[in-house]
């Protein structure tokens, strides 16, 4: 009998990390689900992708909304399960504790944190029911290594950590895998231009975190890779 095509939700895929991976996984064969707030962005991914006779289909969802995430995923499941969720979706502001105003630390966390946390128990049920899946969460170094201007930002990414590494002890036996990948510095419109035109060079391609994600992915099914810590071969910035 002929396997069907694995099924993989990429959030934040409009641009980055999230465009790269959606578009590698398109090219081993997936079937890609794409999902950002943007969604004439996320159309381009498809216009990019025609020469080589691929496609994904464009799911706008806005991680932040716990009912966006869940239509988006109840559209999603309607057409089968999901075998991979990466949760990439993620914004930054690079200042300072005292200088982040409350606004922008609760969007922080809401969109890196509580986002994946939703986009995670929107698919959850179904992968137990399947006792199949694997929950791929794009983090950063920021979770374990201590960078000023990022408190913020290390807050979520930490705690999305410590959710993840509770979650995996529970949901082994269902044979779901939870992978954290902490990145260091990837040359994305994450970061200002400035810093791209001083820095861009010695950061990591966000193609090859792509890479990294898909062969984590492929590995045999009874394994897990629990955490990936990535860098430049230079180091952090
Ligand atoms: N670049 C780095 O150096 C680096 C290092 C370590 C970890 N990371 C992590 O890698 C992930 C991807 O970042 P990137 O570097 O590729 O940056 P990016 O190019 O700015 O991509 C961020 C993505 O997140 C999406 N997004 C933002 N807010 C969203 C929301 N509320 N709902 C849904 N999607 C949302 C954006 O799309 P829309 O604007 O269309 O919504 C975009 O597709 C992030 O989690 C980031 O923390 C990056």
């Amino acid at each position: 009998m002929k396997e069907s095509k694995s099924r993989i939700w990429v959030t934040g895929a409009s641009s980055g990390i999230g465009k790269s991976t959606a578009k590698e996984f398109a090219r081993i064969g997936c079937d890609v689900i794409v999902s950002s707030r943007r969604h004439s962005v996320l159309e381009i991914i498809n216009r990019e992708l025609k020469d080589e006779n691929l496609s994904v289909t464009v799911e706008p969802c806005n991680v932040a909304s716990s009912s966006n995430v869940e239509a988006a995923a109840k559209k999603i499941l309607e057409n089968g399960r999901i075998d991979c969720l990466i949760n990439n979706a993620g914004i930054t502001s690079f200042k300072t504790a005292e200088e982040n105003k409350i606004k922008e630390i609760k969007e922080i966390v809401e969109v890196n944190l509580l986002g994946a946390i939703y986009c995670i128990k929107s698919i959850l049920p179904k992968m137990i029911e399947e006792k199949n899946g694997t929950i791929i969460n794009v983090l950063s170094v920021a979770a374990e290594k201590v960078f000023t201007k990022s408190s913020a930002y290390a807050a979520s990414k930490a705690g999305l950590l410590a959710y993840s590494n509770s979650l995996r002890e529970e949901v082994r036996k269902y044979n779901i895998r939870i992978i954290n990948i902490l990145p260091g510095a990837t040359s994305t419109t994450m970061w200002s231009n400035k810093i791209l035109e001083e820095h861009g060079a010695r950061m990591m391609n966000p193609d090859d975190i792509a890479h990294l994600l898909v062969s984590t992915f492929l590995q045999s099914k009874n394994i897990v890779t629990e955490e990936i810590t990535v860098r430049p071969i230079l180091g952090d910035l």
